[in-house]
């Protein structure tokens, strides 16, 4: 499997990129704006897992068109400049992946900041070809402890989307993560009710000094 990390070089993507690099096979692309940035994360991720992984570094664009599954691991404030500049490279059966959660911090903490559209997952729909499907997943995992690779997962991540057959191999490849479940968590309907969960964990983490707290639902 081809998995591409679009903002790769940033904090979910090297989490990510480290985690599937060091348990499976699945080939990663880290994708940047900057070709030599996304080359210098790639091999620093690579290097972190002694050259065992298959990890390379293009730019966005070239990361989306060779990719069967495409995370979109961008602040979604940049995804709509994104989207615009993959949309016509991604192959017609690519998966296009959204973690992206619109926060904003007020007196009483992180709040959640959803776009016009009502959650960012229906804004990634917008502004995606048709024939693509969108999945909604990772939203709840701190990267932070992703990244690092003496921590034990044990957290699961809620999966939504607009096709079922999407869904269930995002949440295959989700789980080819040790340590990592998943759940169906419905269609796009239920993006904002997921993304909001973000927000109230980081206000969780901060109010309790408890920080990279994550999901597990027992
Ligand atoms: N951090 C977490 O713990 C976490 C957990 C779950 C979900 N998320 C979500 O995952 C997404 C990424 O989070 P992050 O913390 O990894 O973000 P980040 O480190 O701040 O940024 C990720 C990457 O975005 C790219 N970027 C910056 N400005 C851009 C622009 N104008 N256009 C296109 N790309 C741009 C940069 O890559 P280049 O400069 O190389 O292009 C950067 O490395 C966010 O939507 C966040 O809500 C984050």
């Amino acid at each position: 499997m081809q998995i591409a990390l679009l903002g790769g070089t940033g904090d979910l993507g090297a989490g990510l990129a480290l985690r599937w690099g060091r348990d499976t096979d699945h080939d990663l692309l880290v994708g940047s704006r900057d070709p030599d940035q996304a080359r210098e994360a790639a091999s620093d991720y690579a290097a972190r897992l002694d050259g065992t992984a298959s990890i390379s570094g293009v730019q966005n664009g070239d990361a989306a068109a060779q990719a069967d599954i495409v995370v979109l691991a961008v602040s979604p404030y940049h995804l709509g400049d994104l989207l615009s500049t993959i949309g016509d490279r991604l192959s017609e059966t690519a998966i296009v992946v959204t973690p992206a959660v619109g926060m904003e911090r007020g007196e009483d903490g992180m709040s959640y900041a959803p776009p016009p559209q009502g959650s960012v997952a229906a804004l990634v729909r917008e502004r995606t070809p048709d024939p693509n499907p969108v999945v909604g997943a990772f939203h709840t995992l701190p990267a932070g402890r992703l990244a690092d690779l003496d921590t034990t997962l044990d957290f699961d991540t809620l999966v939504f989307g607009d096709r079922a057959d999407a869904v269930a191999q995002v949440r295959e490849v989700a789980e080819s993560i040790d340590g990592l479940g998943t759940l169906t968590a419905g269609g796009l309907g239920n993006a904002a009710a997921v993304e909001s969960l973000t927000p109230l964990l980081l206000t969780l983490g901060a109010e309790n000094d408890a920080h990279g707290l994550g999901l597990k639902i027992q």
